[in-house]
Parts: C-alpha cells; structure tokens; sequence
C-alpha cells in the first residue's frame, strides 16, 4: 500500500469517528467516551507518523509543510477542549463539530493538495514510505495506551486548574 493510500485510509478512520461521536445523545455517556477516547489514540497515532515519516519526506512543499505543523496544533488544541469538556455538558457536541470540521478541512488539503505532490517520489518509494507508516502505525497502536494515560492525565490537571 502507497503512503498516501495509508493515509487516507487512516483519514476515512478519523473522520468516522467524529461523525459517529457527534451523532451520539446525552444518553449514551458511555459510548462518548468511548469514541472520545478512541479518537484520541488514532489521532496522537495519526499525527506522530506523519510528522515522523511522511512529512520529512515529501518533497518541495514547504508552504503546505508550516501550514500542516500548525493545523496539527490547531487539532491539538481542539482535541485538549473536547477532552475536557465532560460528555453530559451541552457544548459537548458543538465543540466535537468544531474539531470535526478543523480535520476534515485538514485531512482533505492533505488529500487534495499534498498527496499528489508526493506521487514525484515514485511508487516504489512511495510503496517503501507506505510499509513504514504501517509498521509504525502497529507499534504505536500497541504502546498507545499508556500515552494515552498520560495525555488524559494532563488534561484532567489542567481542569481541576482551571
Ligand atoms: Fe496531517
Ligand atoms: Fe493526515
């Protein structure tokens, strides 16, 4: 599988977990958390493989490259707020569309713009570049739940701070 093949699949993953956890009701608090936290795993995942493996790859696209890095810390901050936001508030759903919209806007500029720029590096590059982000991707997915831990951690501090 080519790298951006990779990462579209991992986009189509993202994005169904926003749609579904925004569809949810104030009934299903478990189910929000669920996805909330599922979200959070792939997302982390998502972005450390990027800015690891493809990103330092893709040649000449320097614009789209700062403008990547600073959309990743807009995601990052959306993702902080949706964490701490608890699951019953009303701007529950509101918050979770606002993040859902920063990725899809993120997530098809990647598709629509950089992804053709890397079709330069060759398939069997890309092929390469692809198995990479595939074995990383398992790695992480493997070690994630302690990050994860931590991150929740962090936020759940930055709440009772706040
Ligand atoms: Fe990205
Ligand atoms: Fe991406």
């Amino acid at each position: 599988m080519k790298a951006d093949d990779v990462l579209t699949a991992h986009h189509d993953v993202l994005r169904g977990l926003l749609r579904d956890l925004a569809g949810t009701t104030d009934a299903q608090a478990d189910r929000r958390e669920e996805l909330r936290e599922e979200f959070l795993r792939q997302i982390e995942i998502h972005a450390q493989i990027e800015d690891e493996i493809f990103y330092p790859a893709v040649p000449d696209v320097s614009p789209l490259l700062s403008l990547a890095h600073a959309e990743h810390r807009q995601i990052d901050d959306q993702v902080a707020t949706v964490l701490r936001t608890p699951v019953d508030h009303p701007q529950f759903v509101a918050e979770v569309r606002m993040l859902e919209a920063t990725v899809r806007h993120h997530t098809m500029e990647e598709e629509q713009r950089m992804f053709p720029q890397s079709h330069a590096l060759g398939d069997a590059r890309l092929e390469e570049l692809g198995r990479q982000l595939q074995d990383r991707q398992r790695e992480l997915a493997r070690s994630g739940g302690m990050r994860l831990l931590i991150r929740l951690k962090r936020a759940t501090l930055r709440l009772t701070r706040a």
